[in-house]
């Protein structure tokens, strides 16, 4: 693993966008796993600056994005649908058709299989990753196979309070459930990106580059993979 430790955030997600670019300037066809959460919406940033200042081009580019809530209306406003939109897409020239985010709604279990067989067409040539405080990649939460695929899951109480953030000023509860990518399916990505911010990540940081490799913690796996660049803040280091 390879890892990059930054002063602060904003360096974290220069550099991340770094790798992100390498990615799409050298094959206009790549196709990326993204991320939601608050980790990435630095990277994005950039993405979008640099689409408007360099003309870094996305309309060849496929994404897969790796969750979504159960049962919350497509448009609502924290569905990850929303955020990939607001925080990404809206602003790049990418080709809606080749947008892939897994749906929340309807037969969940054959919206997980038709999400496998579309990721089955391309091989990811990077997939973005934040962490969760628990260690959770996607929303694997700990105790996830390390074969799974994309499949329901059952938030951890942990996951909901930290995102409850999100939720509160709706006056709503984070969501029971949510569909996500399986580990498996993030191992057969050709790289990995992982990005950590602030201090409340470093015990996870900790564990997925000393930690025992375990379903215990998901990020863990991460250690088992030929090509990952983790770029955290000293915060985030803390601990290593
Ligand atoms: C969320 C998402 C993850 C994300 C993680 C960390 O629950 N499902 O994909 O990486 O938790 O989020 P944040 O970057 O906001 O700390």
């Amino acid at each position: 693993m390879k890892i990059i430790i930054t002063e602060n955030y904003d360096e974290l997600s220069q550099k991340a966008f770094e790798v992100m670019k390498d990615v799409v300037t050298s094959n206009e066809n790549a196709v990326l796993g993204l991320a939601t959460g608050s980790s990435p919406l630095g990277l994005y940033a950039n993405m979008i600056s640099d689409h408007k200042e360099n003309k870094t081009s996305y309309k060849n580019v496929t994404t897969f994005n790796l969750d979504e809530y159960v049962g919350l209306d497509k448009n609502h406003s924290e569905t990850y649908y929303t955020f990939m939109h607001k925080n990404l897409f809206d602003s790049l020239d990418i080709t809606e058709s080749n947008v892939h985010i897994p749906l929340g709604n309807g037969d969940l279990e054959s919206n997980c299989a038709d999400y496998e067989k579309q990721m089955a067409d391309y091989q990811l040539d990077v997939q973005l990753l934040g962490i969760g405080s628990n260690g959770h990649i996607g929303f694997n939460e700990p105790g996830t196979s390390f074969d799974s695929l994309t499949h329901v899951v059952e938030l951890k109480e942990s996951t909901r309070l930290d995102n409850a953030r999100f939720f509160e000023p709706l006056n709503e509860q984070v969501p029971t459930h949510a569909c996500t990518m399986g580990i498996k399916t993030i191992m057969n990505s050709k790289k990995v990106l992982v990005v950590a911010s602030g201090a409340n990540k470093a015990d996870a940081v900790y564990a997925m580059v000393k930690g025992e490799v375990s379903e215990d913690c998901p990020a863990s796996v991460l250690q088992n993979h030929s090509d990952v660049i983790l770029i955290c803040d000293k915060a985030a280091a803390s601990k290593l």
